[in-house]
């Protein structure tokens, strides 16, 4: 696949930051801090792009706020992953219309996977006369100039371009949580799985080079953040297009040679690129989660295949075993598609028959998408929704009784965990993780919030785990 490198200056991201302090001398001429909302849907990549979004926001002085009547600036950070999600978004950008018209002068803006889709830039310009500023993922480092723009002119700035996709170091980020960060170690995806956009709205894979990755690790964790999650649409392929012999594990060791306490985790494994040597890295390595998320999509060979996904069955269970042998404690997590064109009841019995010998902590499952342009989107597609639902109901059931299962086996034991936040409820007031990233729920004081305690599992369910501090 031919693909040239585009690096972001960062005399480039400078100038931007110089675009911010000018927009915020124009934003805060009357002394008053203006607030701004970022509203983010889709995946963790998203996340970690409404970061930087809220870093070049903050150079403008802005606050932040969730009230979208109160807001100053609203960006709309979007997916275009599955219908379901447009449809939200499309819905939530026209109830701005409300707000617009109670607070004339606020700025709204929608960018991320959705819009780099010409058909739905093109719906959002003509439906959707509230939004002023659209940008595509590819085009998220210079969002301060474009804002400039439209505050300049006063006009409605429409800007998605068609390149394949940068690298832009050095974005100033305001990030959600002080425990857990996302670290994103490369962007795009080559795989081009016939189901699916993402190819098409954020470009060919490009990796951050190592040093990069390391000093934000580092950075991380000095600041104090103990969960990190290398992020990218398939890391196992990380390195491939920099050609400096570091892969993803070498990367996972570099990052565990730093000192301190902390976790590393990873999402997503692409099961065709999964290496003996990833797995004996992630067993060797005492900071690195015994966590993989491993999405299987099917487990019949020729929706596999009609898939691109480059793998049969066989290939999975056996990396399944692999990693189970470095890992005995291991977590594994998939995600499944469930009613893909042309899959018949015959079909799908072998997901449930892969599901049961796998036997997943957990289970992401989604009904089939089409999703235009994809070469899915063109195959024949004869069952019903009706037909789909049913195998999506079974397939739930299963998940969700072998989740329960798995869990009880928690139950006695005790485990390490971070205490990561607070859920709101009295009784079980925080939220933990286990090293695997099993949810479990405790009662105890929030100074606990960032630290490794030990935990007694006293309870359980398909969705969390519930405990009891042990003392000393
Ligand atoms: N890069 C990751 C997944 C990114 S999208 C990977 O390859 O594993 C997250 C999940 O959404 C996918 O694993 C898939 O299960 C689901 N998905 C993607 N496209 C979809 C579509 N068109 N319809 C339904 N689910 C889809
Ligand atoms: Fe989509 Fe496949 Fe790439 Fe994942 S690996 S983002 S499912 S094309
Ligand atoms: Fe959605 Fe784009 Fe992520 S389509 S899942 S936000 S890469």
């Amino acid at each position: 696949m031919s693909y040239t490198r585009k690096e972001i200056s960062i005399e480039k991201i400078h100038q931007q930051e110089e675009i911010c302090a000018k927009i915020k001398e124009t934003l805060c001429a009357d002394g008053k801090k203006p607030l701004a909302l970022v509203d983010t849907y889709g995946c963790q990549q998203n996340e970690a792009d409404s970061e930087k979004l809220r870093g070049y926001l903050s150079l403008m002085g802005c606050d932040f706020t969730d009230d979208e009547f109160k807001a100053d600036i609203i960006i709309v950070n979007t997916c275009a992953v599955r219908e379901h999600a447009e449809m939200r978004v499309l819905g939530n950008v026209g109830s701005l219309n409300h707000t617009k018209k109670n607070k004339p002068g606020q700025i709204v803006s929608v960018c991320g996977c959705m819009v780099q889709q010409e058909h739905m830039a093109d719906k959002v310009k003509k439906s959707y006369p509230v939004v002023d500023l659209v940008f595509g993922p590819h085009e998220l480092w210079r969002f301060p100039e474009l804002l400039l723009q439209h505050i300049e002119s006063n006009k409605r700035v429409f800007s998605r371009c068609d390149s394949d996709g940068v690298i832009a170091e050095g974005i100033p980020r305001k990030r959600d949580g002080k425990v857990k960060a996302w670290l994103s170690i490369m962007n795009g995806c080559n795989n081009f799985c016939s189901y699916c956009i993402v190819p098409y709205t954020r470009g060919r894979e490009r990796s951050r080079r190592p040093e990069d990755v390391v000093a934000e690790a580092r950075e991380l964790v000095n600041a104090g953040y103990k969960d990190i999650t290398l992020l990218g649409q398939n890391v196992n392929s990380y390195g491939r297009d920099l050609d400096c012999g570091v892969d993803f594990a070498d990367l996972i060791r570099m990052i565990n040679d730093i000192p301190g306490d902390f976790l590393i985790r990873f999402m997503t494994s692409h099961p065709k690129d999964a290496t003996e040597k990833l797995f004996k890295t992630m067993a060797e390595c005492e900071k690195c989660a015994h966590q993989l998320h491993l999405p299987v999509q099917s487990g019949n060979d020729h929706i596999l295949k009609v898939m691109n996904r480059c793998y049969d069955s066989a290939k999975y269970i056996s990396q399944v075993e692999l990693a189970r042998s470095y890992m005995p404690d291991l977590v594994l997590t998939t995600d499944i598609i469930v009613g893909f064109p042309g899959e018949t009841d015959q079909e799908f019995e072998d997901t449930i028959k892969l599901c049961e010998k796998v036997r997943y902590d957990a289970m992401f499952t989604f009904i089939y998408s089409k999703r235009q342009g994809t070469p899915a989107a063109s195959m024949p597609d004869p069952y019903t929704r009706e037909d789909k639902q049913k195998h999506f109901d079974r397939l739930n059931q299963v998940a969700n009784r072998i989740s329960a299962e798995k869990h009880k086996e928690y139950e006695g034991g005790t485990f390490r965990v971070l205490v990561d936040g607070e859920t709101g409820k009295d009784e079980y007031n925080l939220s933990s993780r286990t090293n695997g990233g099993r949810l479990v729920h405790l009662h105890g004081d929030k100074s606990l919030i960032g630290q490794f305690i030990n935990v007694k599992i006293t309870g359980s369910n398909t969705w969390a785990l519930y405990g009891e501090i042990e003392n000393g």
